[in-house]
């Protein structure tokens, strides 16, 4: 071989070596390089920013590194990317810029048209109690900002964050698909108003597992549009519950279908199993549901269909048009803190249908248990206490 066949090969390897598969490499960007600060007390907004949009601007894919620290952002919006796989890998606190009280967008942390994103560990901590404070003198507050969410992406994963005082909801999901929600905290007061836990709506094919919600309204909240959701093993508690709904807020609403809860335990809850609709006429629907192995610990409302929801007594006073069919109850035991375990209150335009109860066993402190039945039609299997009051 002669000199120039060698430094011809060599210049070959060099080039299959180099160039030939950009996509495999896996870049990794750090917040800090560009110019983010840890110590709580300096804007990081646009360094934030800029490690997404440098993460985006190839379809690599990319970590962008958050490290130990408390780093401070105004309203984030993040979308428009080349990428379709990019991990935040956080081991810090984001706190927001301003304090609740005076916080006058609708989200903090948002994705929109994102796909292949994942968020593993982190902290968010959006100071809510200002804005609690503030609603509870009922003076003219703020709605405060929802702390994160996603909108019109799949392919979402989130693992190990941990999601404290929020300003209105926590995590929410609307027009998503395929999203995988593991090991999740989330923790507000038990009496902070509308700080549900995780809302998914209009999306499809989401898990939820694995999960502790600690808040004060429902810990998961399930709105129209919802197909193929999964939830397993989420302890909920204080919180309003797992709830389909509120739906029927709209005439044109789509529907809720395949829900599964599965070994759900809820703790001192006001709700457990809840599905919920104004009382007004609309063409949503809920069904194929599949509430399996609850465990309720003193939960006032374990087993609840509510078709006249009326939280603030400004009610409607039509009939819900949303039909609830094909709903399970397999194995809900545990203790009620009221008389009434069990409540179907369905719409006399609509009665429920389909609804199975499958080895239930409620009980309730110094009160034998009881159950509620209007326009409810449906069947038991196994033991069922207290008794079904299903046509
Ligand atoms: C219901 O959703 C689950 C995922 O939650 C999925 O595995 C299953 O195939 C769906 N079933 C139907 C009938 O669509």
């Amino acid at each position: 071989m002669n000199m120039a066949k060698l430094s011809c090969l060599l210049y070959t390897l060099f080039f299959i070596l180099c160039f030939s598969h950009p996509s495999h490499a896996i870049r990794v960007y750090n917040v800090v390089s560009f110019g983010a600060k840890a110590d709580g007390t300096v804007d990081s907004t646009l360094a934030f920013r800029n490690a997404w949009a440098a993460a985006c601007a190839s379809a690599d894919s990319s970590t962008i590194n958050v490290p130990k620290g408390t780093y401070l952002l105004a309203s984030l919006a993040l979308g428009d990317c080349k990428s379709s796989d990019i991990t935040f890998r956080i081991d810090g606190t984001l706190m927001p810029l301003w304090d609740g009280a005076d916080y006058r967008n609708d989200y903090w942390l948002s994705f929109q048209g994102v796909t292949g994103v994942s968020i593993i560990g982190g902290s968010l901590d959006a100071k809510g109690p200002a804005l609690w404070a503030c609603k509870a003198s009922a003076a003219d507050c703020p709605t405060g900002a929802t702390t994160l969410s996603f909108t019109n992406s799949k392919n979402i994963r989130i693992d190990g964050l941990m999601s404290v005082n929020s300003q209105m909801f926590h995590i929410v999901f609307n027009g998503c698909q395929n999203v995988h929600v593991e090991r999740v905290k989330i923790v507000a007061a038990g009496d902070s108003p509308n700080t549900d836990g995780i809302h998914v709506q209009l999306s499809q094919d989401v898990t939820i597992m694995k999960s502790t919600i600690k808040t004060g309204d429902d810990c998961i909240s399930i709105g129209p549009g919802t197909k193929n959701l999964w939830i397993e093993r989420v302890r909920c508690g204080p919180g309003h519950g797992i709830s389909i709904g509120s739906l029927a807020k709209d005439m044109d609403e789509a529907g809720v279908q395949n829900v599964t809860v599965k070994n759900a335990v809820f703790i001192g809850t006001q709700n457990g199993l809840r599905i919920k609709s104004w009382a007004r006429p609309s063409n949503g629907f809920v069904k194929r549901v599949r509430f399996l192995g609850a465990v309720m610990k003193n939960v006032q409302n374990p087993i609840v269909i509510d078709q006249s929801y009326c939280p603030h007594n400004i009610c409607p006073t039509q009939v819900s048009g949303v039909k609830i069919s094909d709903v399970i109850y397999r194995h809900i035991r545990g203790t009620s803190a009221t008389k009434v375990a069990i409540k179907f209150d369905c719409s006399s335009k609509n009665p429920c249908t389909g609804i199975r109860l499958e080895n239930v066993k409620l009980t309730c402190p110094n009160q034998v248990p009881e159950s509620s039945c209007r326009n409810a039609i449906g069947n038991t299997l196994g033991l069922v206490q207290p008794n079904s009051c299903l046509i």
